[in-house]
């Protein structure tokens, strides 16, 4: 087991580590950049940096952090898609010149690098694991760095990443904390991306002994326990979560609010494939990017590809179909909820989303074309 060699620098928030798990002698940084409750943190290991979990308002002033001090920027590592803060879009994406990285399940049309469970990501020649946590969302990861981890809102100080939006299960979430990270050594530095509580930081092994939410609780007392919080939504979740989703904002689109795509009802591949050899199949309608559509996730056969960025402009020329069954579909199921529900508020009465997206689809090994 690899003793702990982080050790804190006289920066306060800034953490040092002469890296365990590489050959070379490079010494790899953690720092906390915005000094509020959402966490976005600043890797560095020679002149490479990455961010994590940027919050585009302060791009610029990353950007100028980066300039000083002469740092490269590869990478940005998204924990999860995020509800409470705006994350990059297709103009912050083109500023930053990095590789958005996130889990495979993420629903945005903008990341360049998707990762799963023991993939291993480079910054200056230190290794970089990727844990996969889902609960939080489906596409929560943790990043592990030598001797401590990035945990996202999986795991927080003294505390959880809550699990009541769509998609979300308290079950997977308590099943990661505790294989996936409650398996760590207990001296790993846990840095979370809330921080509510005014402490920065934790270790695996004080969580283990202290955080309320798991001492002495089952699995299925977990479930219970999160499933009875009855939190509010985030403050900026109107403002954030679709945009993140889609990756563009657009005067041209509005996006229905939270609650009603949240109510929009859900069909599973095999429905839609079993229906699609009846009489009157449904219009499969696809609303994502044109590089998807054709990329490796492939499409239905048939599907009508109308992204969604042009949806509402297009929606005259969908008239046609108004009394007919819609099934909406995008690569993990949030976009074509989005779509879904602006299809209903048109007069659409019968439209129904692909649980789960094209990767889901592909998961059953269902028939597609590219
Ligand atoms: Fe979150």
């Amino acid at each position: 087991m690899l003793a702990n060699l982080w050790r804190r620098a006289a920066a306060g928030n800034r953490l040092v580590a002469d890296s365990g798990l590489s050959s070379t002698a490079m010494t790899l940084q953690i720092e906390e950049l915005n000094d509020t409750n959402c966490k976005t943190y600043l890797l560095t290991a020679g002149e490479e940096a990455a961010l994590v979990d940027p919050v585009r308002e302060r791009l610029e002033t990353y950007r100028a952090l980066l300039g000083r001090r002469g740092l490269k920027l590869r990478m940005v590592l998204e924990t999860h898609l995020h509800a409470d803060h705006l994350m990059f879009n297709r103009a912050a994406k083109d500023l930053l010149g990095a590789t958005i990285v996130m889990h495979r399940e993420s629903p945005s049309p903008l990341v360049d690098r998707h990762v799963d469970d023991g993939d291993l990501l480079t910054l200056g020649g230190e290794r970089i694991e990727v844990l996969h946590t889902p609960g939080h969302t489906p596409d929560s990861v943790c990043y592990r760095v030598a001797g401590a981890v990035l945990t996202g809102d999986t795991l927080l100080v003294g505390g959880s990443g809550r699990t009541d939006f769509p998609g979300a299960d308290a079950g997977q979430q308590y099943d990661a904390v505790h294989n996936r990270l409650f398996t760590l050594p207990d001296d790993t530095i846990v840095w979370p991306a809330h921080d509510y509580h005014g402490k920065r930081s934790t270790t695996i092994g004080e969580e283990k002994r202290t955080n309320p939410r798991y001492v002495g609780r089952s699995r299925a007392e977990y479930v219970t326990l999160m499933g009875s919080l009855g939190l509010p939504f985030p403050q900026k979740i109107q403002e954030s979560l679709q945009v993140n989703q889609s990756g563009f904002e657009s005067e041209e689109v509005h996006f229905p609010m939270v609650a009603d795509i949240a109510a929009m009802p859900v069909v599973s591949p095999e429905q839609v494939a079993e229906e699609q050899q009846g009489a009157l199949p449904p219009l499969l309608l696809d609303v994502r990017e044109p590089e998807e559509f054709v990329g490796e996730l492939g499409h239905v056969k048939g599907a009508l590809h109308v992204p969604l960025d042009v949806l509402q402009r297009r929606l005259p020329k969908l008239a046609g179909y108004l009394g007919r069954e819609v099934v909406v579909i995008c690569r993990a199921g949030a976009r074509s909820a989005t779509a879904a529900a602006i299809l209903r508020q048109a007069g659409f009465g019968h439209v129904r989303n692909l649980g789960g997206g094209m990767l889901e689809w592909n998961a059953r090994r269902l028939p597609v074309e590219h």
